[in-house]
C-alpha cells in the first residue's frame, strides 16, 4: 500500500455484529470481518441487548486483529480509527468506542465518532466511487426508515421518517407472528416467493400533510388481525400469502415515497441503505421507479446493506478529510440523530 493513501481502521458493535475493517481512501475494502451473534439472539426470537454487549466483549479484539491481517497492515499504519458511537444499544455501543479510544490512546491514531445510519448510506460509496452528494437516498434498517437528501459529505437533509415502527422491525415482528422466526427479512423474502403479493390487501399508510413520512404498526397490527380472524374462524392460514402480501404493503409504501421525492426533487441520482435494502422485491421496485425516470439507481451489496464495518470506515474517512476528530471523551449516544454530532 502507498504512503500516501488514507487508511481507515473501522469499528461497528451498535446491534448484533461485531465487525471489524481495513478501507483505504474511502472506497477499497481491504478487509471486512463480521461476528455474527444471530444465532444467539434467534432462540430468543430478537437481540438481547445483554448478551449482545457480552458478545462484543468477547470478539471485538479478534475481529479487529483478523481486519488488520486480512489487510495485510499493523496498526502502525493506520491513519484514523473510525467507529460507530450512535444510534443502538448503549451497551453494545461502548464496546466498540471504548475498544476505538483504548487503540487511539495506546497508539497515538486520530479517533473519528461515526453515525450509524452515516455509515449505511455511505456503503453506496464502496461499488460506486462515482457517486457523489447530491444524491436522495432510502434509509431502511431494523431501527431506521429515513428519506434523506444527501446534500455533501456529512450533510444530510431529513425530508421523511417513521411516525412508528422501522420498515425492519416491521418485518421482524411479522415473521415472529406467522412463525418465520428471527431474523425476520430474509425469511419474509425467501416465503414470500411462494406466495401471492395479493391474496391478502393489507393497509397502505398515508400521513396527512407529510408525503414522505412512514407508519408501519397499522400494517403490522392488520396482519395480526388477520391471524386472530382466520383462527377464529378456524381458516387455513398460507405463510407464504401473508408474507407475499405484507412485503408487497410494506415495499409499496417504501417505493410510493421515494418516487414522490424523485420527483418534487428532481433528482438524478437515487440510493437506497440498510439492512431491508437487500431486499429484491424493494430493490426491483425502486430499480424500475429510477429506470422510468431516468434516474441512476444505487444500492450496495447484501452485504454492504446490512450491519458492517466497512460502511463505517467509508463515512469516518470523509469525516476525517474534513478534521472531524473525536476526543478521549468520546461516549455511546444510543438516539444520536442524524447530521447531528
Ligand atoms: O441495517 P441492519 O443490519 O441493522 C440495523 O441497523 O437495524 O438491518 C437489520 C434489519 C432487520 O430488521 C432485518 O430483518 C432486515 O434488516 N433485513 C431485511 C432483509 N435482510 C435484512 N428485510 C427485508 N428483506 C431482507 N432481505
Ligand atoms: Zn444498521
Amino acid at each position: 500500500m502507498s504512503k500516501d493513501e488514507v487508511k481507515i481502521l473501522a469499528i461497528e458493535t451498535s446491534c448484533d455484529e461485531t465487525a471489524a475493517a481495513v478501507v483505504v481512501d474511502g472506497y477499497k475494502v481491504r478487509s471486512n470481518v463480521i461476528s455474527s451473534q444471530i444465532a444467539l439472539h434467534t432462540v430468543y426470537g430478537g437481540v438481547v441487548p445483554e448478551i449482545a454487549s457480552r458478545k462484543h466483549i468477547e470478539k471485538v479484539n479478534q475481529v479487529i486483529e483478523q481486519a488488520l491481517a486480512e489487510a495485510e497492515v499493523t496498526l502502525d499504519e493506520i491513519d484514523a480509527i473510525g467507529v460507530t458511537y450512535g444510534p443502538g444499544l448503549v451497551g453494545a455501543l461502548l464496546v466498540g468506542v471504548a475498544e476505538a479510544k483504548a487503540i487511539s490512546y495506546a497508539k497515538n491514531i486520530p479517533l473519528v465518532g461515526v453515525h450509524h445510519i452515516e455509515g449505511h448510506i455511505c456503503a453506496n460509496y464502496i461499488e460506486n466511487p462515482e457517486l457523489k452528494p447530491p444524491f436522495l437516498c432510502l434509509v431502511v434498517s431494523g431501527g431506521h426508515t429515513h428519506l434523506v437528501r444527501v446534500e455533501a459529505y456529512g450533510r444530510y437533509e431529513i425530508l421523511g421518517r417513521t411516525r412508528d415502527d422501522a420498515a425492519g422491525e416491521a418485518f421482524d415482528k411479522v415473521a415472529r407472528a406467522i412463525g418465520l422466526g428471527y431474523p425476520g427479512g430474509p425469511k419474509i423474502e425467501a416465503a414470500a416467493r411462494e406466495g401471492n403479493p395479493h391474496a391478502v390487501e393489507f393497509p397502505r399508510a398515508k400521513i396527512e400533510g407529510e408525503p414522505y413520512d412512514f407508519s408501519f404498526s397499522g400494517l403490522k397490527s392488520a396482519v395480526l388481525n388477520y391471524l386472530n380472524m382466520s383462527k377464529m374462524k378456524g381458516m387455513d392460514v398460507v405463510q407464504a400469502d401473508i408474507a407475499a402480501s405484507f412485503q408487497k404493503a410494506v415495499t409499496d409504501v417504501l417505493i410510493g415515497n421515494s418516487i414522490r421525492a424523485m420527483e418534487a426533487f428532481g433528482s438524478k441520482r437515487f440510493a437506497i441503505a440498510g439492512g431491508v435494502a437487500s431486499n429484491g422485491a424493494l430493490r426491483e421496485g425502486i430499480r424500475e421507479a429510477c429506470e422510468q425516470r431516468g434516474i441512476a439507481f444505487y444500492h450496495p451489496s447484501p452485504v454492504f446493506c446490512t450491519d458492517n464495518a466497512a460502511m463505517i470506515g467509508v463515512a469516518a474517512y470523509y469525516a476525517y478529510r474534513n478534521g472531524e476528530r473525536a476526543g478521549l471523551d468520546l461516549n455511546a449516544v444510543p438516539n444520536l440523530r442524524l447530521g447531528e454530532r
